[in-house]
């Protein structure tokens, strides 16, 4: 179904997301015949680069983070929608020429790919130039803020020039196929909703293992570390999903209110409760080489217990990982349910507790652990066997083309559904809740432990579980 007509501008559009992961993703929908012929794209940047020149650039960047389609006879009409302005994000160059481009009475988008601290200065300049109409919609990217008051800050400042209704912060975890799955996998069935609390779940755990590391965003990362960079807000998502009662409509408010009430319920972490790693040399530098510090103390890796003060989750304990330089690239989440009451079988028949497990990538699926006899004449011995559902095989081809998150939220911005975006103040909550480790780390003195590449991640973390009587599953593509 085509989007309606819109103007979508890109500041940032010669950086390394817009190439990466922005065009591109504008690129597929395009392909898939979801614009209306008028609708167009405006990348203003910084370069004094031409129509022409910018659009050598993305079919350059598309060859690169897409090349399956670099040839597709799509691509002309593509690069026919856009065009280019340089602009002065801290002047007034490139103003004026924007606000004439821009058309009336179609979709106004304005993404933010550009750093934070200059959030500010483009939403003046979209209202003192008259460039953004009333309705005009505006998408920031992460991060969004580095603690509590910067994210504040930001807010405070959007909203001085835009409502909140107008307003799109980027979670790109949201996006993912397998994430919105979530939603669709406890709110409609009957099969799982019932059991979902703390008198038939054990523990949670959720793993987001990375085998890149740091290098290249080095300035970036090593001031942001993995709580800030991933925790914070895809994390942190992924346990609100998790954990949030059934809203009572897949309507945007509905949705971040409920999950507004899983991250006012944190419990504050305990010290002993997180780890921090940081990767060694081994085959590819250390992380302090990749970032340039011999000092650092930043943690490429964390693992952390929370628990959710609620009647739901009372004594259910969620344990959360998440590093760089791990052994695959592997992300999922096991709900762990509690064993049975009582076993009507002897002890030596073996029993394990059942597993609900949904990956998120690569090869998604869903994945249910459940007992059953083991077959021969022996008596009554049991064995796991896994209810296993690959999104690729049980939905054919299309299971297995995945659309990119951006694909998605960029519609969804188009479309003007707020669903998938983070309210300011869901934000603010979650950084309030990460502020004191963070400031626990910097007040004291103590470096994150180092752990090999391609392992999962230092011994602490596994321990952080052994002594709950408990352990992560492997990390497994
Ligand atoms: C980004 C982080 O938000 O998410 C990166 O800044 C991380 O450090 C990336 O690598 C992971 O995203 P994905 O989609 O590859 O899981």
């Amino acid at each position: 179904i085509q989007v309606d007509d819109f103007d979508l501008v890109i500041f940032g559009a010669t950086g390394d997301l817009a190439r990466r992961k922005i065009l591109p993703a504008l690129f597929r929908r395009h392909a898939a015949g979801q614009f209306p012929p008028d609708a167009r794209i405006i990348g203003a940047a910084r370069s004094p680069l031409d129509d022409a020149a910018f659009r050598k650039d993305v079919a350059a960047a598309i060859a690169e983070f897409d090349p399956p389609r670099a040839q597709s006879p799509e691509l002309p009409g593509f690069l026919e929608r856009l065009s280019y302005i340089a602009i002065d994000a801290g002047g007034d160059a490139g103003w004026p020429d924007l606000a004439a481009r821009m058309r009336k009475g179609v979709v106004q988008a304005f993404y933010l790919s550009v750093a934070p601290s200059l959030f500010g200065d483009i939403a003046r300049r979209l209202a003192d130039h008259s460039v953004a109409g009333a309705d005009a919609r505006i998408v920031a990217e992460k991060p969004f803020g580095r603690d509590l008051d910067t994210a504040r800050a930001l807010n405070r400042t959007l909203v001085r020039h835009f409502a909140e209704a107008q307003i799109y912060r980027i979670d790109h975890y949201l996006g993912k196929e397998t994430v919105q799955n979530l939603m669709a996998v406890r709110f409609a069935n009957m099969l799982f909703e019932p059991l979902w609390n703390a008198l038939y779940i054990d523990h949670v755990q959720i793993t987001v293992a990375e085998t890149v590391g740091v290098a290249g965003r080095g300035a970036y990362y090593d001031h942001a570390g993995a709580m800030r960079d991933m925790v914070q807000n895809h994390l942190m998502q992924l346990v609100c999903l998790i954990a949030m009662e059934p809203p009572w409509h897949f309507d945007p408010d509905a949705v971040r209110d409920e999950k507004l009430k899983v991250i006012r319920a944190l419990e504050p972490v305990a010290p002993a409760d997180v780890v921090r790693g940081q990767y060694a040399a081994g085959a590819a530098p250390s992380y302090a080489q990749d970032v340039d510090n011999p000092h650092s103390r930043t943690e490429s890796f964390v693992a952390l217990k929370l628990r959710i003060a609620n009647w739901r989750w009372q004594g259910v304990p969620f344990y959360l990982r998440t590093g760089k330089r791990l052994l695959e690239r592997s992300s999922e989440i096991a709900v762990v349910f509690r064993e049975p009451p009582h076993s009507i079988f002897d002890d030596s028949a073996g029993h394990k507790a059942n597993q609900l497990v949904i990956r998120l990538q690569p090869n998604e699926g869903i994945n249910l652990k459940v007992m059953i006899k083991e077959p021969g004449p022996g008596g009554m011995r049991l064995v796991e066997v896994p209810l296993d559902m690959s999104f690729a095989e049980a939905l054919g081809p299309e299971g297995a083309d995945m659309p990119d998150a951006y694909e998605r939220l960029i519609t969804d911005v188009i479309r003007g559904n707020q669903t998938l975006f983070m309210r300011g103040d869901e934000v603010e909550a979650a950084w309030a809740w990460i502020d004191p480790i963070i400031a626990s780390w910097e007040n004291g003195s103590a470096r994150p432990e180092p752990y090999q590449p391609g392992s999962s991640g230092p011994d602490e973390a596994l321990a952080l579980m052994h002594r709950d009587g408990r352990r992560w599953r492997e990390i497994r593509a």
